[in-house]
């Protein structure tokens, strides 16, 4: 019998976007995305998009005849969706990964493609807005350039990967989530912001704050050691303002999501990534963002070989004693209902009341990442790699399943005028703002 769709509606998904950033190269971000992205795909359609586009690293990683790539998209005109290729009977005999697509990069170097101009990068972040998927997954290059960061979003890092023994990986890291909040304030305080509008000949108010934000954000200048700093400065110089609460509220909704490659043991990795990385992150950016761990890949040498014989680790058998159980995937999310999964900040109620980052407590992050990390092992630490991607995925869909996008997965790589109408459509800054007397 056929039912109407009247009464028997489908839930029409939204499509959520992640991007995979590392700042580093080398540290496995291709190897996730991918993985990742197979991982995924068993819960709904997932596109991944290679936007390292100098390398293709995917292309590479994948053994199956392409079709066509990001060249006939840049070159040819053919619209985006037209350009994903799926794996073949090869790759996927029992077509468990049939909802798998990826968008290649070039077949070889070409400087328009790999070096985009602000016309290609709106064409393609429009495209990507339109894919027809449930999870696109950006694979980003290495770097903080304007075609990494104008594809990351500005609330949430996206998954940041980084890696034990690496001190320049986490740092790579942390500065992502600099980049990415001194974008978005650089974004609210800017001239086009409809949050200076109604300020008429106040333009020094306008300098005041950008020259502030500038010597909070050189590393050199010691005067303002981070952002907190900074929302304390405003706080005490000008009290419960629009412009205090509004970098209170930047910050205090940030999200931070990262997955450990490489992983070698909780205490290990803990002392040698997961503490430099908080550390680096509480002192030289913020501690009043929310920082969530979504799990960890082990180092495997088959993962590595997959990756040198073109056939993605997922796609391998699974390790024999190890092999995952079909009840696994009731079981982790089981465990993630009970599991204190770490997303938000134990000092955040501290912080609330006395609208201040002074109580924030960078140990609260630390033992906070450290208990996830250990009960994560408890439950998790005969796992091989398959569990792992399965584990982050079905993190990353809990996470997604509970929480706005702007908080993991936005719905759209948005452009800062598309950014800056959604953030004053929903904000309480009022749309005449009493300045007041300015006394900074
Ligand atoms: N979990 C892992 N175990 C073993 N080797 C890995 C793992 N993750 C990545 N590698 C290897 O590390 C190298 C870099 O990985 P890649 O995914 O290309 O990093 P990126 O995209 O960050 O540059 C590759 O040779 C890859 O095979
Ligand atoms: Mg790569």
């Amino acid at each position: 019998m056929l039912h109407s769709a009247a009464k028997f509606p489908t839930r029409v998904a939204i499509k959520r976007i992640i991007p995979i950033s590392s700042g580093k190269g080398g540290v496995g971000k291709t190897t996730f995305a991918i993985n990742f992205s197979l991982a995924l795909s068993r819960h709904g359609r997932t596109i991944l998009v290679d936007l390292d586009t100098g390398t293709s690293a995917i292309r590479n990683a994948i053994d199956v005849p392409i079709e066509k790539d990001l060249y006939h998209f840049f070159r040819k005109g053919e619209p985006l969706n037209s350009c994903v290729t799926h794996l073949d009977a090869k790759l996927d005999p029992k077509g468990v990964f049939r909802n798998f697509g990826f968008v290649a990069g070039p077949l070889h170097l070409i400087d328009e493609i790999t070096n985009f101009g602000a016309a290609n990068k709106d064409r393609l972040i429009e495209a990507i807005n339109g894919l027809d998927a449930d999870y696109v997954i950006l694979d980003m290059r290495a770097g903080l350039d304007a075609n990494v960061i104008d594809f990351l979003p500005f609330s949430n890092s996206g998954v940041l990967i980084f890696t034990p023994h690496l001190p320049s990986a986490t740092l790579a890291a942390s500065d992502i989530v600099k980049a990415i909040l001194f974008r978005k304030l650089r974004l609210i305080f800017s001239r086009e912001s409809p949050f200076f509008s109604t300020v008429n000949g106040k333009l020094d108010f306008w300098k005041l704050i950008n020259d502030l934000i500038d010597q909070v954000e050189d590393v050199y200048d010691s005067a303002i050691g981070n952002l907190d700093a900074f929302a304390d400065d405003l706080a005490g110089n000008l009290g419960d303002h629009p412009i205090t609460r509004t970098v209170q509220q930047t910050l205090d909704e940030f999200r931070v999501h990262y997955v450990l490659n490489l992983f070698n043991g909780v205490e290990d990795s803990f002392q040698t990534a997961v503490k430099p990385f908080i550390e680096n992150l509480t002192s030289n950016v913020s501690a009043r963002c929310g920082v969530t761990n979504l799990g960890w890949i082990t180092r495997s040498e088959a993962i590595h070989r997959a990756n040198c014989n073109k056939i993605p680790a997922m796609l391998l058998p699974p390790e024999g004693k190890k092999a995952p159980k079909s009840s696994r995937v009731d079981q982790e999310l089981e465990d993630l209902r009970s599991m204190a999964i770490g997303m938000e900040p134990v000092r955040k109620k501290a912080a609330r009341q006395q609208k201040s980052s002074s109580t924030v407590d960078p140990a609260d992050h630390l033992a906070n990442q450290l208990n996830v990390l250990r009960s994560m092992f408890d439950q998790k630490k005969d796992d091989d790699f398959h569990a792992n991607f399965d584990y982050a995925s079905q993190r990353a869909l809990f996470t997604m399943k509970t929480r706005r996008p702007s908080e993991f997965g936005d719905i759209r790589v948005y452009r800062p005028a598309e950014m800056l109408a959604t953030i004053f459509a929903k904000s309480n800054v009022p749309t005449s703002i009493d300045w007041g007397e300015l006394d900074l």
